[in-house]
C-alpha cells in the first residue's frame, strides 16, 4: 500500500458537496474537511452575517471553490432554491452534510408547545427537508452520500440534561436516515 492511500480513499476531488449549518461548529469545520480533500462546496446557514462568508472565504484561501446560500432548513422551498443554485453552478451533487440544529434545554414540565415544536421543526423535519431536496437533485447525477448528524442524545439520556426535544428530535433523525437509506440504497 502506497502511502497516498487514505488520501486517495477520500479524495473529493470535481466532486460537490453541499453543507446545511455551515456557518457554525460541526458543519463548518466538515465544509473545510470537504474542501481540502478537493470538493466543491455549497455552504448553507440561515444568515450569512454569522460564520458562513467566513466558512467561504476561509476555503477559497485554502485555494479551494465554496459558495454562500441563505435560507431556512424549515422551508423546503429555501432548500430547493439553493440546489437548484448548485445545479445551475455546478451541474451536480454528490455529497451532503446536514448539521443545521438547535439545543435549548430546558425541563419538561415548564416546556410550552411551542419551543417544543420549534426543536422539532429545525432538527428533525429540517433534515428531512434537506434529504429531499439533495436526493432530488442527486438522483439526476446518478446518486451520491447522504449524512446526518444525529447525536448520541438521540440513543441515550443524559442524566440532568433536561431536553426531551432534542432528544427526540435527535432519535428520529437516526430513523429517519436508517428509513430513507432502506428507500433509496437502490438509487445510489
Ligand atoms: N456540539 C455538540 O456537542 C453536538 C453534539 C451532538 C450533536 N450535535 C449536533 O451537531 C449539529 C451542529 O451542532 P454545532 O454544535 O456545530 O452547532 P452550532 O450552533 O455551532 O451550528 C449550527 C448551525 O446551524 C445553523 N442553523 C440553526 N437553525 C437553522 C435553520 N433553521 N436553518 C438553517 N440553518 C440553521 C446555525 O445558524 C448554525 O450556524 C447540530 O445538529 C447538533 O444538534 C452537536
Amino acid at each position: 500500500m502506497d502511502k497516498h492511500f487514505s488520501q486517495r480513499l477520500f479524495d473529493l476531488s470535481d466532486r460537490v458537496a453541499f453543507v446545511t449549518g455551515a456557518g457554525s461548529g460541526i458543519g463548518q469545520m466538515i465544509a473545510y474537511g470537504f474542501a481540502s480533500a478537493g470538493a466543491k462546496v455549497a455552504c448553507f446557514d440561515l444568515r450569512e452575517d454569522g460564520g458562513l462568508l467566513e466558512t467561504v472565504n476561509t476555503i477559497q484561501e485554502m485555494g479551494g471553490s465554496a459558495f454562500a446560500y441563505t435560507g431556512d432548513v424549515r422551508d423546503i422551498a429555501h432548500l430547493r432554491a439553493a440546489i437548484a443554485e448548485v445545479k445551475t453552478q455546478f451541474g451536480r451533487l454528490d455529497v451532503a452534510l446536514n448539521a443545521a440544529g438547535i439545543a435549548n434545554a430546558n425541563p419538561a414540565l415548564e416546556m410550552e408547545p411551542d419551543q417544543w415544536q420549534r426543536v422539532i421543526d429545525i432538527n428533525l423535519t429540517g433534515v428531512w427537508n434537506s434529504c429531499k431536496a439533495e436526493a432530488e437533485l442527486m438522483l439526476e447525477s446518478g446518486g451520491g452520500s447522504i449524512i446526518n448528524i444525529a447525536s448520541m442524545s438521540g440513543v441515550i439520556v443524559n442524566r440532568g440534561l433536561e431536553q426531551a426535544h432534542y432528544n427526540c428530535s435527535k432519535a428520529g433523525v437516526i430513523h429517519l436516515s436508517k428509513s430513507l437509506a432502506m428507500e433509496w440504497a437502490e438509487k445510489n
